[in-house]
């Protein structure tokens, strides 16, 4: 009996330290966010990298080959997009969507109409699920940055460098 006691009791400082151990761990990192929401998450920084959005809302994303720290990932743009339409910046979508709801933002993606570039159609036609992953992720990121450059009607000169479109041709008109 006393050799099975003396046999047991490191087993038992051992759990002692092991609980001790697990319950600092559980102090330091705090209540883990559950898997749906760290997948959601995961769902909208992919969305962030492969639906375009990085290139046009980080800045210098598509010239640096995507390798541009994440913390700067969305935060808008200062380089104007340049056409028939005027100028536009491509927004800080940390500090855009820091301002909406969830669902907000869900009925906000279903509605809207940008001037181009922006791909308004492409958010039009997205899954619910992946805008609502887009949302998660962003506000897991939180806000960064400045708001970009406000819209310049045409003909208004930019002050900054801008990616210029050329105009498109006249449409043709019929001889009759
Ligand atoms: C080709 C470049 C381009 C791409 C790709 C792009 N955007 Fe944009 N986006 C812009 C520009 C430019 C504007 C500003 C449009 C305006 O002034 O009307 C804009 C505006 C927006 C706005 C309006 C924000 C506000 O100020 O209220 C949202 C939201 C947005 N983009 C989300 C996205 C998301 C999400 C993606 C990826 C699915 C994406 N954009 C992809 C260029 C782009």
């Amino acid at each position: 009996m006393n050799s099975l006691l003396r046999r047991a009791a490191p087993i038992a400082a051992a759990a002692a330290v092991l609980a001790a151990a697990s319950t600092a761990w559980y102090a330091q990192a705090g209540p883990t966010k559950p898997a749906a929401e760290t997948r959601s998450i995961e769902r909208g920084r992919y969305l962030a990298r492969i639906a375009g959005c990085n290139d046009c809302h980080t800045p210098g994303y598509a010239m640096a080959g995507g390798k541009i720290d994440e913390k700067a990932w969305l935060t808008g743009d200062k380089v104007g997009w340049q056409g028939p339409w005027g100028t536009t910046y491509p927004s800080n979508l940390r500090l855009v969507l820091a301002k909406m709801t969830e669902d907000e933002w869900v009925r906000t993606a279903k509605t809207a109409q940008y001037r181009p570039p922006m791909p308004w159609f492409a958010l039009r036609d997205m899954a619910e699920s992946d805008l609502r992953a887009l949302h998660r992720y962003v506000r897991h990121l939180g806000p960064a940055g400045e708001a970009a450059p406000a819209f310049l009607p045409p003909g208004q000169a930019a002050k900054g460098p801008v990616i210029a479109f050329p105009s498109p041709p006249a449409p043709k008109r019929s001889a009759q």
